[in-house]
């Protein structure tokens, strides 16, 4: 759906891609200084550079876009009742940034939020844009106008069965002992030719985006995860649910993407193993060492 005229979404991209930039910027200094660490929760890190990227994005964003409201991580809430709103993670892939793993981006995605759209609902993504520092990759899309990757049309794979998928995953850093997540990781791992956990979910999307993976799932993700990267995956061809194939709202618990073409299959593999159906036998570590000791005494 678009909301607005062709020309006046248009105007929205080239300016997010020059904030993303200068972030990005910001970031790779960071990263080849070092910074210290801090712990927001559990193993929720964050740094320096979390807090600084996002007061520059908020400051350029308001300089570009006076009436957008600003949605971020690590705090920032302003004018959330204008008509468009940016989603902004200043940093996603922070565990990686602060270990030194060359694998994060700035993450910014734009909702038009029509008049009389309630709090409680989504508005419709317009733009998008992620961008790498580390390997100068700028991902962007507009609503109805494609994904791009460093300027050149971004396509997700024609990869047709998961048995030929390479797919990504992530884990939470708060409430981990209540994520069922490794099961998941663990049978399509068996099912697919990989599931990669490379640590920001924005990365992952842009790459379901290009091709680069077939899939990415996660749970309890928040819209500066994934705001920029649904409409990249949406543009890119491909589709976007929640792990029933129901519509993705940005408040959802789940989300999968997918090139498309092994969605229904992958839908059908959730569900399987929602209800207990399907499941890959996989030897406790104990039974394992109970058998490899008996093998080592033969
Ligand atoms: C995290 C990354 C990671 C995902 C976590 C996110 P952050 O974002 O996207 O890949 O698995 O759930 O919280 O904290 O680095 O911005
Ligand atoms: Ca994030
Ligand atoms: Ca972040």
């Amino acid at each position: 759906m678009t909301v607005t005229s062709g020309t006046a979404t248009q105007t929205f991209i080239p300016k997010a891609a020059e904030i993303a930039r200068e972030a990005g910027a910001r970031l790779r200094e960071y990263f080849i200084e070092g910074v210290e660490t801090e712990y927001k929760g559990d193993v929720d890190l964050v740094t320096v550079a979390d807090r600084t990227v996002e007061k520059l994005i908020r400051g350029r964003l308001g300089e570009a876009f006076p009436e957008h409201g600003i949605y971020g991580e690590e705090g920032t809430r302003e004018r959330m009742d204008g008509e468009y709103r940016w989603y902004v993670d200043p940093l996603d892939g922070t565990t990686n940034f602060a270990h030194g793993f060359p694998q994060f981006c700035v993450s910014m995605g734009l909702e038009h939020r029509s008049e009389g759209t309630k709090p409680e609902d989504d508005g419709t993504l317009v733009a998008g844009v992620i961008y790498d520092p580390m390997r100068d990759e700028l991902f962007t899309a507009e609503r109805g106008r494609g994904a791009q990757v460093n300027g050149r049309p971004a396509r997700v794979s024609r990869v047709p069965e998961l048995a030929e998928a390479l797919l990504a995953t992530g884990f939470p850093s708060r409430k981990r002992h209540a994520s069922p997540n490794i099961h998941f990781y663990h049978e399509f791992t068996l099912r697919s030719h990989g599931v990669r956990r490379a640590g920001s979910a924005a990365l992952d999307l842009a790459y379901v985006a290009c091709g680069r993976l077939e899939a990415f799932w996660e749970f309890n993700l928040n819209p500066w995860d994934t705001a920029a990267g649904i409409l990249l995956v949406e543009e890119a061809g491909g589709r976007v649910t929640d792990f029933a194939g129901a519509h993705y709202r940005l408040a959802s618990d789940e989300i999968l993407a997918s090139n498309g073409l092994i969605h229904e299959e992958l839908i059908g593999f959730f569900a399987d193993l929602f209800a207990g159906r399907n499941l890959s036998p996989i030897p406790t570590a104990e039974e394992f060492a109970r058998a490899r000791k008996i093998k080592n005494s033969q």
